[in-house]
Formats: C-alpha cells, structure tokens, sequence
C-alpha cells in the first residue's frame, strides 16, 4: 500500500508536469530541468526501495500519540490535489530592517511599499519576519495519506525574488520539522531548504496547554536531533490586543515561498473552513526563542503578536517561481 503513496508523489512530480502542463508563462531553463530528474529517479528509487514510510489511510498505529486536530474539512473538495490542516501558531516578528537586509540573500530586494500598504503604521526601519509554529494534520491526495508531521522556522515575506518591484515572495530558509519522517523531511530539503531533523513537545499536537497566571497559556518547543543544535520555543497568552489584521497574515501565508530559488511552493491557507470557524481565530501575545539559521546563536523575541489557529489549505509544489510573475493572491 505505501507503494501508492510514493507512486502518488511521483504522479505529482514536476518531470511529469513539465510534460503535462504547458503553461505559457513556464520558462524552463535547462539547470532546473536537470535538477528536477534528478529529483524524479531519486523519488523512483525510494519507491522501488520499498521501505515503508507511510500510514496509508487513516488508523494509526497503537501507541502512537493522538492528535487532537479535527479531520481535513477540504479533502473531498479537491481530492486531485494535496490537502491538509495546519494547526497552530503564526506569529509577526519585527526586526530591524537594516538586519533583514543582512539575512536575506543580496540579490532579493524588499518589497517594503508592499508591506508598508497594509500594515501603514508599522514602525519605521522595521521588518515583519514570521514565526510558524504549526502542526500539519492529514495531508493527503488521490485518498493516501501520510503521517503528521510537525514544523517551525522563521519566515521572510515580501521578498523580491523576481526583481519586478512587486511580486511578494515568501523565503523559507530553515525548518524544524518531525525527525522520522521522511516524505517531509525530503519533501522540504528538495527546495534547498536546510531541514533540521527534530522532536517536538508536544509530540502530535500544535501546542499544550501550560499552568501560568495569563488566561489561555500554551507553550510549544522543537529542538533538533544532535548533533545539530537547533531549536525554536514558543509561550504565548490570549490577548485582547490584535496589533495586526488577520488580512495582513492571510497575505503573508499565501505568498509563493522559496528556499534556494529554484522552485516555488504555493500553500493556499483556507481562513473560511469549519477547522478555522468552529475554534475561533485567537490573539495572542508571547515569547519566541530561536536558534536557527539564518540567525546566529540563540535570539528571544518578546511581546511578539500573533495568532492562534487551525487552517485548511491546499498545496501545490516544485513550481517554476517565474509562474508567480506579478501574483497578488486574488487571481
Ligand atoms: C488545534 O490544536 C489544539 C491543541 O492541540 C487543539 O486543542 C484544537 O482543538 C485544535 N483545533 C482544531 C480545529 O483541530
Ligand atoms: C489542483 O491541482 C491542479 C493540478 O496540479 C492545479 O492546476 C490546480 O490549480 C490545483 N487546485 C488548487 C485549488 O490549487
Ligand atoms: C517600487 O514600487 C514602489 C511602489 O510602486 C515605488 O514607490 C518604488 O519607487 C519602486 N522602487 C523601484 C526601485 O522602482
Ligand atoms: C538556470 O537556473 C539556474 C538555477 O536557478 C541559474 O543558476 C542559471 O543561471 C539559470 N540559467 C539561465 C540560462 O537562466
Ligand atoms: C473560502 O475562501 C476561498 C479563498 O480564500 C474562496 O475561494 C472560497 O470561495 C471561500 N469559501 C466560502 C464558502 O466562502
Ligand atoms: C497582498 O499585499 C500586496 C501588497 O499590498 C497586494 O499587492 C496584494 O494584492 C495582497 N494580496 C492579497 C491576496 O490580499
């Protein structure tokens, strides 16, 4: 059965897109092609490898740990494509702008105009890097499954990737996420992101509650496997106080994001299903502590705003980032 899983993630795979799908704007560039089939047979090997890496529709095993996310509202609806849930925590750090210079890769500007519009009072000479703290629950297609997974990383939205002043893109360094499994674990190192193999607390849950004198306290907290020494927690409280717009995290959340730039990923977050509407879109307030890369050594962010919740979304991978030219999320 996992067999069908893989050969799934082939189906799905751009060597196979590229002889699918003409799209006029797809302009493909020989470097990627070859890197693309090379991707291709190492997938080809893991499937006839055969080793088994899946939970092939729902029952997990006794003795695994439970979740307790609701089901994928959405997997009917679109049940060619890969869907799944994130639940969990999106939080808005600013930092200086003059350091987000530092991080990002020179040849990307910074859409500054783009996030100045919809956050006009955000403070002069920062920058609004992004911290996800998600859980990502029942992420299927064609009915196969793969085991949860769970990630962090901090993010950078509004970056310029395709030097046309007005693209939004998001870049995704570095990543935390499940030790153990392997279609993620592979599936995230495929566009050039450096992946730290982790163990989570909670262990299948986007966050648990803790004891603390601030109403709705939850703590979260990923730390690599050694000996890599990466790690990212996360205590944050309800708050009364919305500092952003949920629109200003919808746009950030649904920017085509991007590792080492030779291929996109385009998550579409779903703020309208009954995972989002039935708990609740909360604000919170907190602490964030990172150790990853592209920062060096161990930062704290405090009072950082941000909210908790559970999301739907659908996901399309490994696409030439060219097909976002002049995106803007409506279209
Ligand atoms: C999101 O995760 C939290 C923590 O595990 C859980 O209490 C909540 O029910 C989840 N939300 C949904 C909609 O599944
Ligand atoms: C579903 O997948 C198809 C084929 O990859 C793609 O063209 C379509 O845009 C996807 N649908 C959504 C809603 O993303
Ligand atoms: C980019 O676009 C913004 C908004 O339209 C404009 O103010 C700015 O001057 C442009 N920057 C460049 C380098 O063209
Ligand atoms: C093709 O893409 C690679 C990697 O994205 C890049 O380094 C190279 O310059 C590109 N070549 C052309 C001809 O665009
Ligand atoms: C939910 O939102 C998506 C895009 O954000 C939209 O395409 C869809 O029509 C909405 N569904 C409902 C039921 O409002
Ligand atoms: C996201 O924000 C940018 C910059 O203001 C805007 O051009 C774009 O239309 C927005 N997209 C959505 C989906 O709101």
């Amino acid at each position: 059965m996992f067999s069908s899983y893989l050969d799934v993630v082939l189906l799905f795979h751009p060597v196979l897109a590229l002889l699918t799908i003409q799209h006029p704007k797809m302009h493909i560039n020989h470097s990627n092609l070859q890197y693309f089939v090379i991707s291709f047979f190492s997938i080809l090997a893991l499937r006839y490898a055969g080793s088994s890496y899946f939970l092939v529709p729902a029952e997990a095993p006794t003795g695994v740990c439970m979740t307790k996310d609701q089901p994928n509202p959405i997997a009917a609806l679109y049940p060619g494509n890969c869907t799944g849930t994130l639940n969990g925590t999106v939080a808005v750090v600013p930092i200086a702008l003059e350091l987000a210079r530092q991080l990002i890769p020179p040849q990307y500007g910074i859409l500054e105009h783009a996030y100045r519009s919809l956050l006009p009072s955000f403070p002069k000479g920062m920058y609004p890097a992004i911290v996800q703290a998600l859980h990502d629950h029942e992420v299927q297609a064609f009915g196969y499954k793969i085991e949860d997974f769970t990630r962090t990383g901090v993010e950078f939205p509004f970056v310029d990737m395709l030097n046309d002043n007005h693209t939004s893109f998001k870049w995704a360094p570095s990543l935390l996420m499940t030790s153990g499994h392997d279609i993620a674990l592979k599936g995230a190192k495929d566009y050039g992101t450096e992946v730290f193999a982790s163990t989570f607390d909670p262990g299948c849950d986007a966050y648990r509650s803790v004891k603390s004198n601030k109403p709705g306290t939850t703590y979260f907290s990923a730390k690599s496997i050694a000996p890599s020494e990466a790690s990212l927690s996360t205590l944050f409280s309800s708050t009364d106080h919305e500092v952003f717009p949920l629109e200003f995290f919808k746009n950030f959340t649904n920017q085509p994001t991007f590792a080492d730039g030779k291929t996109c990923d385009h998550m579409t977050r779903l703020f309208n299903t009954s995972v989002t509407t039935s708990h609740g879109i909360e604000p919170v307030k907190g602490t964030i502590r990172v150790k990853l890369p592209p920062f060096v050594g161990e930062v704290e962010f405090k009072d950082v705003y941000g909210l908790r919740l559970d999301s739907a979304f659908i996901e399309n991978n490994y696409l030439p980032c060219e097909t976002f030219r002049g995106y803007s999320g409506n279209e």
